[in-house]
């Protein structure tokens, strides 16, 4: 049987840079067709010329990728800079408060500095994306602590599109629909399918641990929710953060899961046993499109029902159900 899908966009995932880069630009490649880039490299993406070389190093790896980027707001830009930006192929600011994932050392400890930069992006209609994580909160707390800056930056920048990256919690689900239309989430795999019992219930499985954490039962069933209500203020960005065996399993292990390779078999999966496969056309290639503003992708791609085995180690990193088989392929 086959399921003809619209060739899926990613609007969050981390693609590196180097030599790792070209591999997992090219596994990207096979999943989607357009993909939003996070910023997080070192150093990091926070000017005209990064954006440019970057994206000259994601298209020399990954040809038939369609490469929307973003830069770090860890600064404050002049207008000029942003427009530079722009014209470079930048859509989207990412912010990343200080300390709360990978490499965010060089984040920003009060959102309020950065208001007049966003006061720009404003104004030249940019997306700010948000990584809601308050520091120094308590772990499983960090997310909800953060919703207070997403509530006050709504009411001061009322025209601003804002995307509350991957959201985890039955909160912050319950925030993004309550704000107005320019506010939307991103959501990925891990985060519709893991709780906390999956990174350390019975053993501790690495390769699950990543930045906001997966939460409690009740979290996951209102990211689910979100998903399966249709509501177009929820779509996919997978944040593929791969890393490798030895930087995830080590004294001070890394956040990040590598979903990639499996994240469409999985929604599939997921789509199909919760038998709303209607609506994974929309989460997948729809909804995050007409949020920012760009054409919906025309490609379509099939997908066969044939068993797979994830394999332990894909590009060197564990991904996401290693081992495990799935049901869906393309
Ligand atoms: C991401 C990474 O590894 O770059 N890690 C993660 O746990 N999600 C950064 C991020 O998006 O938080
Ligand atoms: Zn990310």
């Amino acid at each position: 049987m086959d399921l003809i899908l619209p060739l899926p966009d990613d609007f969050h995932i981390h693609l590196r840079q180097g030599k790792d880069l070209v591999n997992y630009a090219q596994s990207a490649m096979q999943q989607f067709g357009r993909v939003l880039a996070m910023p997080n490299t070192e150093p990091p993406i926070n000017s005209a010329e990064s954006v440019k070389k970057y994206k000259e190093e994601i298209l020399a790896a990954a040809p038939n990728l369609e490469v929307l980027l973003t830069f770090k707001l860890n600064k404050n830009y002049s207008e000029q800079e942003l427009r530079e930006m722009q014209k470079n192929g930048a859509i989207a600011a990412k912010y990343y408060p200080l300390g709360v994932t990978t490499n965010s050392q060089d984040g920003v400890a009060k959102i309020e500095d950065m208001y007049p930069t966003i006061e720009l992006m404003e104004k030249l209609n940019m997306v700010l994306c948000l990584h809601g994580e308050e520091p120094g909160a308590f772990c499983l707390d960090r997310e909800k602590e953060f919703l207070k800056h997403l509530e006050k930056l709504c009411k001061t920048f009322s025209k601003l599109r804002i995307v509350l990256e991957h959201v985890s919690s039955a909160e912050a689900v319950e925030c993004v629909k309550r704000l107005p239309q320019n506010v939307a989430a991103t959501i990925t795999v891990h985060h519709l399918i893991l709780t906390l019992d999956d990174i350390v219930g019975d053993s501790l499985r690495p390769q699950n641990f990543c930045k906001p954490l997966p939460k409690l039962p009740k979290d996951k069933e209102a990211v689910r929710a979100a998903v399966f209500s249709g509501n177009s203020k929820f779509f996919l960005g997978t944040d593929s953060a791969p890393h490798s065996l030895e930087k995830k399993e080590c004294l001070c292990g890394a956040a990040g899961v590598y979903s990639a390779p499996v994240a469409i078999p999985i929604l599939i999966e997921e789509f199909e046993n919760e038998n709303k496969l209607d609506l994974l056309s929309n989460f997948i290639a729809g909804f995050g499109a007409d949020f920012y503003g760009i054409p919906r992708q025309a490609k379509k791609v099939a997908y066969t029902k044939k068993e797979w085995q994830v394999p332990k180690t894909i590009d060197g990193a564990v991904p996401l159900k290693a081992g495990e088989v799935l049901r869906w392929q393309k």
